[in-house]
């Protein structure tokens, strides 16, 4: 019982490009990049978070700002604990009674050896208990979908570096597919049409503005929107600008936005027909920063066939729900054993 009074449920969404940290009652306390800045001969951590992010490719020869959980994954366990130690001291008090129980939400294509190393990265930054539920899961908590329910239920977090979809009935998943195609992919889409159309280099960060500036899925009205931008001529190797229109980024954006309704399609495919059936009256949820790519709801409505509703804030559902995951599914074992106490 004391357990219980004094313990702290920490959600936590471990991204790619975000890191989120909710407290069960706090709400939430951390909504960092997940990016590092250490010393290459110490590797002392120099910052954590926007500040870091700051630093990326600005750094001199001796720091290094990196991204530890690039495509979804633990790329860099050493830098990903730290990151992980780092969040929680910024978003609790440094002693706490009773060890926090933590829930963390990964894409469900991680490997095993890759949740392992979440899981001991998460124990080692000082909580008690760990678990590892898949994104899609923690997502659909958070975005408030009544997944206990024995219906079927399309979820779709595309994220920075993964896309994920699922199909959840009585809080469980029944199919899921995941590619490494997220918004990080639409950056370097973007990067990649200035190349070869304007023979000019840019950054990511630059791409990641001009996306959610004037990027576009779909667009019904058609108006023209212009957006200057700085870069290196390809050629000379000289700083310049160019102008640059909502058409031909939502043209660049094309390939990466296909691969996430063919995984759509491909997801449904594979969904028992009674479970699509209710997908079809329930419709698609997105989640995730992606979702928030302009007409990206509407051109998957209009692919799919489906009604798609874009959740509220599809940037924090991850963290709410895992932050919600242990009273979510409390409250499933009370709804069961309610129903047996009445003898059904
Ligand atoms: N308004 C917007 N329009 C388009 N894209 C956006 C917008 N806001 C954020 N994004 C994109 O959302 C992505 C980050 O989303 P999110 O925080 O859900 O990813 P993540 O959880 O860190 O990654 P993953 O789930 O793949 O590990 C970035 O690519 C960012 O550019
Ligand atoms: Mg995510």
């Amino acid at each position: 019982m004391f357990g219980n009074m004094f313990s702290t449920d920490i959600g936590m969404d471990l991204g790619t490009c975000n890191t989120l940290v909710y407290i069960k009652g706090k709400g939430l306390v951390i909504n960092e990049p997940s990016v590092v800045a250490i010393e290459k001969n110490t590797k002392r951590v120099i910052s954590v978070g926007k500040e870091a992010k700051n630093m990326l490719l600005r750094t001199p020869t001796d720091i290094v700002a990196i991204r530890p959980l690039r495509d979804g994954v633990i790329a860099d366990i050493e830098t990903t604990e730290k990151m992980i130690r780092h969040f929680i001291a910024m978003g609790l008090p440094r002693r706490w009674l009773v060890k926090p129980r933590m829930v963390i939400g990964i894409p469900s294509c991680i490997t095993e050896v890759e949740r392992r190393a979440v899981e001991e990265c998460a124990y080692k930054a000082g909580a008690r208990d760990v678990k590892v539920i898949e994104e899609s899961l923690a997502a659909a908590i958070g975005a408030d979908i009544p997944i206990q329910e024995p219906a079927g239920n399309m979820i779709c977090d595309i994220g920075g570096g993964t896309s994920e979809v699922s199909v959840i009935s009585m809080s469980g998943i029944v199919v899921t597919k995941a590619i490494r195609v997220g918004g990080d992919e639409f950056d370097e889409a973007i990067a990649k049409h200035i190349r070869t159309v304007h023979k000019m280099i840019i950054g990511l960060q630059a791409a990641e503005r001009i996306k959610i500036k004037i990027g576009s899925a779909y667009d019904s009205t058609n108006t023209i929107e212009k957006m200057e931008i700085g870069g290196t001529d390809t050629i000379t190797g000289l700083p310049r600008r160019i102008e640059i229109d909502n058409l031909e980024v939502r043209e660049a954006l094309k390939e990466p936005v296909r691969s996430i309704i063919v995984t759509i399609k491909n997801t449904l495919a594979e969904t028992p027909p009674e479970l699509s059936a209710d997908i079809i009256e329930r419709g698609i949820v997105l989640t995730g920063g992606g979702a928030l790519l302009q007409g990206l709801d509407i051109l998957i409505s209009k692919e799919v066939g489906v009604p798609v509703f874009i959740a509220d804030e599809p940037l924090l559902c991850v963290a709410k729900g895992a932050g919600k995951y242990y009273d979510h599914m409390r409250g499933n074992i009370y709804r069961k054993s309610s129903k047996n106490s009445f003898g059904d």
